[in-house]
Formats: structure tokens, sequence, C-alpha cells
């Protein structure tokens, strides 16, 4: 039998694959250089990423890729040669956005003849969207799938060898492909994905489609690029996966995601660790014991639980109740007391009633979560949940929406509110949002703290006294 340290090394992209993929990187720099001597200008690319945070890791990679290339990024449309929408189909307002840009886009493109758009992502992962691109978006020149990210040098190359369209899109359960160029942006924190796909098939969600199966990366390839994040002067480190909680079962070499926190923890110049998501049925308690035990890894974690109804939860094939939810919840509270916990929330799945989502609401006023992320059920072609004949409607899914909001927000200023006069330790990021002269950074329990501060101070940890404590915020003064 095939050992299984080779069945993970199996389903990588091989070295020479990701060789030919710097060759064609290569070639298309030559080109843009004579572009440059012939017509005075580098070409510009404009990236434009929707969805989750493992795509704006994979759009990190097309950056990567884009700067060996010579592409140089632009944020306006009008002036770039090369246009990529990075998609997302979780849901569907995402879909209809991207739809939007590419019918805006025609007009453009007949100025520009020459300019390539590109489409990749999730939604090109769903056969039926790509044969509606190609039948309606014929200004489309190149679109390709999650599954071969990796290869955009070589499908950019054709793209520009030829006017017809390019489309290049594996159905296979996907692969891991090791060595992309990278090129994050500037700042304190940095995306690391260290899984890709999922195998849980919740009865409403698409991503088990468009992502393939689960597979994780080798621990040692994980630390080896948060090493270097450490020293590019990063100092936080988010870790990425569909659901990190069964990190390593692929592997099978007994590595688990308890094992690659405790392996993070001497990583140099990293202070602070984050990680998500977490799918409640896989969470052990070896995991809560070494996010109690690594002084890296940070006081919060997003548990989604979708659902307060067992009913729903056993709809949507969840695979735990709520009872289960609520003794999880207290084991890691009594483990891990300052703990903030998150969760997602999705209101009106088909068939729940109002007796279903009362038993949601109780379940946010019993867990206390500092921050409920919600969404509206989109039914997704594909997924058993489409299939179901008892959809809510528009109307009661915006109502519970809103009962939600209004509880969420009383609960998560109850929670804000003991903080004021606390000293906390706070990574600051750089300057807030509505101001330059005040500093922005986070909790280790992921709240948002403004303050008063020099600009120098990004990136380095500091203590704040709480002065006031909102909903979604708080404010406080250097210590
Ligand atoms: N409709 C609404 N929300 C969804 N999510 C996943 N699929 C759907 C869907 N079809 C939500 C879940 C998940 C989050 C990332 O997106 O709450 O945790
Ligand atoms: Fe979707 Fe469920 Fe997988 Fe999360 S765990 S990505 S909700 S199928």
């Amino acid at each position: 039998m095939e050992s299984n340290m080779e069945n993970s090394r199996n389903n990588r992209i091989t070295a020479e694959e990701i060789a030919l993929q710097y060759k064609y990187m290569e070639q298309i720099k030559e080109l843009n250089q004579e572009y440059i001597l012939k017509y005075g200008r580098q070409k510009l690319a404009f990236l434009q990423s929707f969805g989750c945070q493992m795509n704006e890791n994979d759009s990190e990679k097309l950056s990567g890729m884009l700067e060996i290339m010579g592409y140089t990024q632009t944020g306006k449309l009008d002036d770039c040669d090369l246009v990529i929408f990075n998609t997302c189909c979780v849901r569907e307002n995402a879909e209809l956005k991207v739809y939007g840009h590419l019918g805006s886009l025609k007009a453009l493109k007949n100025r520009k003849p020459d300019m390539i758009i590109a489409v990749c992502g999730c939604m090109m992962q769903q056969k039926d969207v790509v044969e509606h691109i190609k039948g309606k978006y014929r200004q489309v020149d190149l679109i390709f799938g999650t599954h071969n990210l990796h290869k955009f040098p070589e499908l950019l190359n054709r793209a520009l060898e030829t006017d017809a369209l390019v489309a290049d899109v594996e159905s296979s359960e996907g692969s891991i492909a090791e060595g992309v160029p990278i090129r994050r942006g500037q700042g304190v924190k940095a995306w690391l994905t260290i899984m890709y796909g999922c195998n849980n098939f919740c009865s409403y969600c698409i991503v088990p489609y468009v992502r393939g199966r689960e597979r994780s990366r080798q621990i040692a390839d994980i630390v080896n690029e948060a090493r270097l994040l450490g020293h590019q002067g990063f100092r936080e480190i988010t870790l990425l996966g569909q659901n990190v909680n069964s990190y390593g079962l692929d592997l099978k070499d007994g590595s688990s995601f308890a094992d690659l926190l405790r392996s993070l923890e001497d990583v140099e110049g990293i202070d602070r660790i984050r990680f998500m998501t977490s799918h409640p049925k896989d969470l052990s308690e070896d995991l809560i014991l070494a996010m109690r035990d690594c002084k890296k890894v940070c006081e919060h974690l997003h548990l989604p639980v979708q659902a307060g109804s067992n009913t729903i939860l056993q709809e949507m094939n969840r695979k735990y109740t709520r009872e289960y939810y609520f003794g999880l919840a207290d084991k890691i509270r009594s483990q891990i007391p300052d703990i903030s916990l998150t969760t997602d929330i999705i209101v009106g799945y088909p068939g729940e009633s109002d007796e279903d989502f009362k038993q949601t609401l109780d379940l946010i006023e019993k867990v206390r979560f500092d921050y409920v992320y919600t969404f509206l059920y989109s039914k997704r072609t594909g997924t058993p949940a489409a299939k179901k004949e008892d959809q809510v409607s528009e109307q009661v899914k915006k109502e519970r929406f809103n009962a939600l909001l209004a509880l969420q927000n009383r609960i998560g200023k109850e929670l804000n509110e003991p903080l004021a006069g606390k000293i906390v330790e706070v990574l600051a990021e750089g300057p807030s949002k509505n101001s330059i002269t005040t500093l922005a950074g986070r909790t280790r329990t992921n709240k948002i703290v403004n303050f008063k501060g020099s600009p120098e101070l990004a990136g380095r940890l500091v203590k704040v006294r709480i002065t006031n404590a909102g909903t979604w915020s708080l404010e406080g003064s250097l210590e």
C-alpha cells in the first residue's frame, strides 16, 4: 500500500510544473519590457477579489505572479491592459456583482481590443457559469478555476497569443501547489493558507463542489512560510482553511491542527496567531489545550453555529446539536476564560419556522457571542438545500436578519462595556479609517481599538487603556 506521506505528495503539483510556470512568467516579462521600450509605459493590471480570505490569499498569489511578469497594479479600470476578477460563489449577490462588472466592461473592451479580461476563482468551477459567460460575455478572454490558479502565467500567455477565448477549468478534486510566488499587501497581518477544500457538504454550501476535497499542506511548508513572514516584518498570521480543525487528517502521519499550532509557537517575529474557520464537530480537546498553552495563539475563536434549532442543524447536515454546541462553548471557556467567541448564522434556511428561528435567538442569548456574522440564506444550484420546496420568503429572511442584529447589538455592547477602564494589549496596525492622527489596532480577542498615537507604532504591541467601549469598537489611550 502507498505510504501516506507519498499519498499527500502525490496530489502536490510537481516542481517541474511550477518551474514551467516561471518560464512563462519570464516570457511575458520580456514581452512587457519590449512594450515599455516601444510605448514608454508599463503594462497595468487591475485585480479585484470577491469573497473570503482564502480568495484574498489566492489573489495575493496572482499579484505575486503579476509582479514577476512585469505588470504594475492599478486601481483604475480605464487605464489597464489586464483585468482579473477572482470570483466567489458562496452567495448569489457575489455572483451578481461579477456579472455586473463584466457587463460594464464591454464598452471598454470595444475601445481597447488588446485588453485581456480574465475571470477566475470559485464561480468558474461551476460548468453552468462558464457556459453562461461564454454565451453572454464575449468580451472575456480567459477563464480559469481555483484548481489551476498556479497555471495563470501559461494561460495568460495563451490568451495573449490568440483572439479566441482560453478556458481551462479542472474538475479534479484539487491539488497543492507549493512555490507559487506571492505578494502580500504591506501591513502587519498576513493570511497563510494551511489547507484547501472541504469534505463537509453542509446542505446549503457550494464550497465543497468548487474547492474540492480537503488537502493539507505539510507542517514544514507552513512553518517555513510563517518564518518568511516573520522575517518580512509581519507580526500576526491568520491560518486559513475551510475547516482548519480537520487539518492533517488527509496526511495520515498523525499531524493535527493542534500540533501545527504548537510547531508555530517559536517562529521568530510572529507575535500573534489566529485561525479560521473551525467546524464545531471537529474541534478537539487537544486543540483547546493547545490554544490555552500556546502564548501566541490569540484568545479568539470563530466557531460558526449556523442555526440554533436542532431540526435545522440536522437539515443543514451540520452533524451536531445545539446542546453539543453549548457543551463545547462551556469547555472552551473553562480552559480559556477570557476568550471571545464569534459565529456565523444563516437566517431563512428552507423550512426554517418561526419556532426554529426563536431557537436561534435563544442560542445567541445563551452563548453570548462577541460578534455574529449573519447571512440571508442564498439558494445555490447544485446543493441539496436548493432542491427544497419550502424556501423562506425574502421578506421573512430580512425580518429575521433585523431581529438577530438588534439582539446581537445589545449583547455585543454588554460584553464590551466592562472593558472600559481596563488596559489591553493592542497590535497597532496603522492609521484608523476616520483620522490620520488616530491609530487602529486589535486586541488579542480581535476587538478593534482606536487610539491616538504616532504612525511609527504600526506593527508594535502596545498597552492601551480603554476609555470608551462601543458596540463594534473600542476607544482608548496609550498607557
Ligand atoms: N447562503 C447563505 N450563507 C451561506 N454561507 C455558506 N453558504 C451559504 C448560503 N448558501 C455562509 C455560512 C458560512 C459563511 C462563510 O457563509 O454561514 O459559515
Ligand atoms: Fe461550506 Fe460547511 Fe464546508 Fe464550511 S464546513 S465550507 S459551510 S460545506
